[in-house]
């Protein structure tokens, strides 16, 4: 199914895989509607043409309102957005850190999926993002890997109750973006380079990788309830 044309909100496309996802999708002709705490014209720009940007905090929940209210008519609807937060074991948990990945991963997207659903095109699809530590198991990761691991189990019973909508979820591996340090700054290549040491496929996936997963998702409408791995084999 072409994107041409369709309307697409990305929540989250100011930087890394939803910047990407934003730009590869408006070169195809999709109207894209970006979305993050920090989305103005200039971003609009540098997406491409078509592109409206929508400066919302999923934290708000007066803006994520005011959003739904201003939204006529979507194709599909994909969350690509997080909070950068360290690793903290159980002893060290901040447990306002945790509400907040909550609130920014699952609760706020839900609240916008329920009022939204009204103006979502029956034939399009809503597209999550969950992450490999849902299912790798890393001391230190307990907040993201339960957010995750909500994700991928929401998706499977949202597809069912939104069918014939359809909800699929993108679990990237460690993906070459800004949440590892400014683009050549020494500690991001230093930990892109050691984690290309250790991978199966000696490379780390970058932000393109995971568009062209997306897309994916979005273009077939035989997939539904599905949890997409790009993570270059570190499951195995
Ligand atoms: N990169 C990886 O290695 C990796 C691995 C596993 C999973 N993931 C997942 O993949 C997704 C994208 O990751 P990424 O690396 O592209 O991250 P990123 O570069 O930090 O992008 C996150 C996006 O979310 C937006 N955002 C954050 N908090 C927000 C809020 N409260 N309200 C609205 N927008 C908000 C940010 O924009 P503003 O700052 O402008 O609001 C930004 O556009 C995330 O869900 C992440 O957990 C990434």
């Amino acid at each position: 199914m072409s994107l041409t044309n369709k309307k697409i909100v990305i929540i989250g496309a100011s930087s890394g895989i939803g910047f990407a996802l934003a730009k590869q999708l408006s070169t195809q002709g999709a109207d894209v509607i970006a979305v993050s705490r920090h989305a103005d014209s200039a971003l609009a720009k540098k997406i491409g043409k078509k592109t409206v940007a929508y400066t919302l905090d999923l934290n708000n929940k007066d803006q994520v309102n005011g959003f739904i209210k201003q939204i006529l008519h979507i194709d599909h609807l994909v969350f690509t957005a997080a909070p950068r937060i360290a690793s903290q074991q159980l002893d060290a948990l901040d447990f306002k850190l945790v509400a907040e990945l909550f609130e920014v991963k699952v609760f706020s997207p839900l609240r916008l999926i329920q009022g939204l659903l009204p103006v979502l095109s029956k034939s399009g699809s809503i597209l999550f993002t969950s992450g490999l530590l849902s299912r790798k198991a890393i001391a230190g990761t307990l907040a993201k890997a339960m957010g995750n691991g909500a994700i991928e189990s929401l998706t499977k019973t949202l597809a069912k109750e939104l069918a014939p909508i359809r909800v699929n979820t993108v679990s990237p591996g460690i993906t070459d973006t800004d949440v590892y340090g400014k683009e050549g700054s020494k500690a991001r290549v230093e930990f892109i380079e050691k984690t290309k040491r250790s991978s199966l496929l000696n490379h780390v996936a970058n932000p393109q990788h995971l568009a062209d997963g997306y897309q994916y998702l979005l273009e077939n409408s035989a997939v539904t309830g599905t949890v997409l791995d790009i993570e270059g084999g570190a499951l195995l």
